[in-house]
């Protein structure tokens, strides 16, 4: 077959691949990293757990790196995330909380974080994971018990666009294809926060699928969280074979399946009016990147192989490009 063009030269937006610093030590990685993608996600160092040191101070070596690797090949950088339940670590907890108080300590964090990568990220996931697993409300964290479960959101959407008046302010979450509960409730998150006058300009859908998602569930998806008119950040895709329920399916089945996934979920973004096509991410560009690789070795979710050959799933996205 005659080889893929680069899926950055074929899509009429940013495409998108997460990445840790240590990951552009790999000349392979690096090379296909150049060649395919225009925007890179740091995978967790721009995180508060990898930024905030123990002793309440800031480190920016890894993020600062990859930022640098992104301006060298034209890449636009997402900043991924200020504001996680997931990763508030004790140090955060302490942030000068007495001779500051917590109110100033979270807006200290998001300023000089934000106002670091200012003019250098296309957007930020401001907010990541703000709705609850089930769906049933907002989630719980240090900082929805200290600020409250909606103003602290609200907050940090502000505070972001203080720091840096261009990046997109985006908000990002996950499952969304499959319970519409929470979509319903990240939905009227979004429509709350507008109301509320703060900055949001972008949702994002991490798109972390398994390969017998049911089809149609993709298009339904993006369909309805475009209808607030807002751009849409496909922000995490990947299609995992051993995650998938149904444990009858054949490997060469669920490899069929994972094509199926990755073409609809190009198609469905294909679809949108174009001023809603922020960027489509995927986590980890061959299947050795991939977190879930890392945790169970028989999976392969990406859209590259191990050499870095092309599998179904890139075909389908350069086809549907
Ligand atoms: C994951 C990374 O892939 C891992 O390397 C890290 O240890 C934990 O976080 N949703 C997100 C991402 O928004 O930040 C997560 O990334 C995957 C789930």
């Amino acid at each position: 077959p005659a080889p893929l063009p680069p899926l950055k030269t074929l899509a009429p937006f940013r495409v998108g691949a997460c990445v840790q610093a240590l990951h552009l030590d790999d000349p392979a990685l690096a090379a296909l990293l150049a060649r395919e993608v225009s925007q890179l996600t740091p995978e967790w160092q721009m995180k508060m757990e990898y930024i905030v040191q123990p002793d309440g101070s800031f480190r920016f070596d890894a993020p600062d790196r990859i930022a640098a690797f992104a301006r060298a090949h034209g890449m636009g950088l997402l900043g991924h995330t200020l504001v996680w339940y997931a990763q508030a670590p004790e140090a955060f907890a302490r942030l000068d909380e007495n001779r500051i108080g917590f109110t100033d300590a979270y807006r200290n964090y998001i300023l000089a974080v934000a106002g670091r990568y200012r003019g250098q990220v296309v957007g930020w996931d401001v907010v990541n994971e703000a709705v609850a697993e089930d769906g049933d409300g907002w989630r719980d964290s240090l900082w929805a018990q200290r600020l409250g479960a909606f103003d602290h959101i609200a907050l940090a959407y502000r505070t972001a666009r203080e720091a840096d008046p261009d990046a997109a302010l985006l908000l990002n979450d996950y499952n969304l294809e499959y319970f519409p509960r929470k979509r319903a409730t990240y939905l009227n998150l979004a429509e709350r926060l507008l109301a509320s006058g703060a900055p949001l300009t972008g949702l994002g859908t991490q798109m972390h699928v398994a390969a017998d998602v049911p089809p149609g569930e993709i298009t339904r998806m993006i369909r309805e969280l475009a209808s607030l008119g807002l751009p849409i950040h496909i922000s995490e895709l990947d299609v995992s074979l051993t995650r998938a329920e149904n444990k009858l399916l054949s490997r060469a089945e669920l490899q069929r399946r994972q094509a199926a996934v990755y073409a609809e979920a190009a198609e469905a973004f294909m679809a949108l009016p174009e001023r809603q096509r922020f960027a489509f991410t995927v986590w980890g560009l061959r299947d050795r990147d991939s977190w879930l690789t890392a945790e169970n070795a028989a999976d392969a979710p990406a859209i590259f192989d191990n050499a870095g050959r092309p599998k179904a799933g890139a075909v389908a996205l350069a086809e549907a490009f």
